[in-house]
């Protein structure tokens, strides 16, 4: 069963409505929660879009090694709403879907003694990095690896697929979705992610420039494309406004971060500061979007116990903001501390009381490794 066949579900104007009004789409949730506008106006088109939305996050990435064919297209059949791609670029300038340029530990790259020479250490984003990195390679040369679970302590089950799949390029995802979406009869959402986009200008392999020419090459350019463009770089984000109308969403990190274009800028500005009224009407002047850590929606205390939602749901949507807070996943070893069940890190907890609490906050979408247990929660949700 595809998005836009399951029942009872509010939905939304999509990338139209923010585009045209973030106020539109400003807020929504529960009694309680962040005051609704007029979300409940919405239509239900076929383009339109669920509130809240699933995210498939690098695809189905608890299921199957992350962002391959496989991990997206197992997303799209559990009914994710969009699914994810992080982009990084080959030496020869293709983007292609790696959540980092280090592909140490999704590929077999180590295994390759033709590549053992390749491999080095750089400082990326101030983070030194031994490995192999993409910008070294050729497409035709990282075509020759194979993608691998990056967990496999914890996601055992999914190493039954290393070596299956290749990296895929963007293009190809591109072509993927429009495949899917002629058998489908609908568009296929993307949510798509510049990686170390300062870095990778530095060396003269931009990124944004590459990916709205793709955008545009396949017509997801305009403002009611069924796509999201990301970036935890606010410059990054700004650049693609002046290159495609998509909407947009910038990323935060946890509240003591600092984005690396505003390092770099000697910009003194943390996540604190941007969630602040102050930053949040700042990022609502070039984005529609903002793309938290979920610890900034509800923190953990000090042991490691969900606490209380902070005000950012209610401070961004008052700015016209969106909210699609990352990452859901279900083992224990990433759930707050109260949700867990057993002593088994990798054992799933109570995934699915911590969706419902995420989502109880009025956050419009979230990004979860486990789409279909998301979903069940944003059913749920999306039936009151
Ligand atoms: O893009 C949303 C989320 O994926 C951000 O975190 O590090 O998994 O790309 P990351
Ligand atoms: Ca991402």
């Amino acid at each position: 069963m595809n998005a836009g066949q399951r029942p009872g579900r509010r939905m939304v104007l999509g990338a139209a409505a923010l585009g045209a009004s973030a106020a539109v789409l400003g807020a929504a949730g529960p009694a309680g929660a962040a005051p609704a506008r007029s979300r409940e106006h919405g239509h239900s088109g076929r383009d339109g879009l669920p509130v809240p939305l699933i995210v498939g996050h690098r695809g189905a990435s608890g299921y199957r090694p992350e962002h391959t064919l496989g991990s997206y297209q197992l997303a799209l059949d559990m009914g994710a709403d969009v699914i994810e791609q992080d982009l990084v670029p080959t030496k020869d300038g293709h983007l292609v879907c790696r959540h980092e340029n280090d592909i140490t530990a999704t590929t077999d790259v180590a295994d390759h003694p033709e590549f053992a020479g390749r491999k080095t250490t750089k400082t990326v984003d101030g983070d030194k990095l031994t490995g192999w990195f993409t910008e070294d390679f050729t497409l035709a040369e990282l075509k020759t690896l194979r993608a691998k679970e990056r967990i496999p302590g914890t996601r055992q089950h999914n190493t039954l697929y290393d070596g299956h799949w290749a990296i895929p390029t963007f293009e190809e995802v591109l072509q993927w979705a429009e495949r899917e979406g002629r058998r489908r009869g609908r568009r296929i959402w993307l949510h798509i992610e510049t990686k170390h986009p300062s870095y990778f200008r530095s060396l003269g392999l931009g990124l944004e420039e590459r990916l709205a020419r793709l955008l545009r090459a396949y017509g997801r350019h305009r403002k009611n494309a069924p796509n999201f463009l990301q970036s935890f770089e606010p410059g990054s984000i700004r650049r693609l406004g002046r290159l495609v109308d998509c909407p947009k969403v910038v990323l935060l990190g946890g509240l003591k971060d600092r984005p690396w274009d505003f390092t770099e800028a000697g910009d003194r500005r943390t996540v604190a500061d941007l969630v602040s009224p102050r930053g949040l009407a700042w990022i609502a002047d070039f984005a529609e979007g903002i793309g938290p850590d979920l610890s900034v929606i509800i923190p953990r205390d000090k042991d490691g116990r969900l606490g209380k939602p902070t005000s950012v749901v209610r401070d961004a949507h008052a700015a016209g903001l969106v909210l699609h807070p990352y990452t859901g996943r279900n083992e224990n070893t990433f759930l707050p501390v109260d949700f867990r069940r057993g002593t088994d890190p990798a054992a799933y907890g109570d995934a699915l009381g911590y969706y419902r609490a995420c989502l109880a906050t009025g956050i419009d979408g979230l990004f979860s490794d486990n789409p279909d247990t998301a979903l069940l929660a944003a059913e749920e949700f999306r039936r009151r």
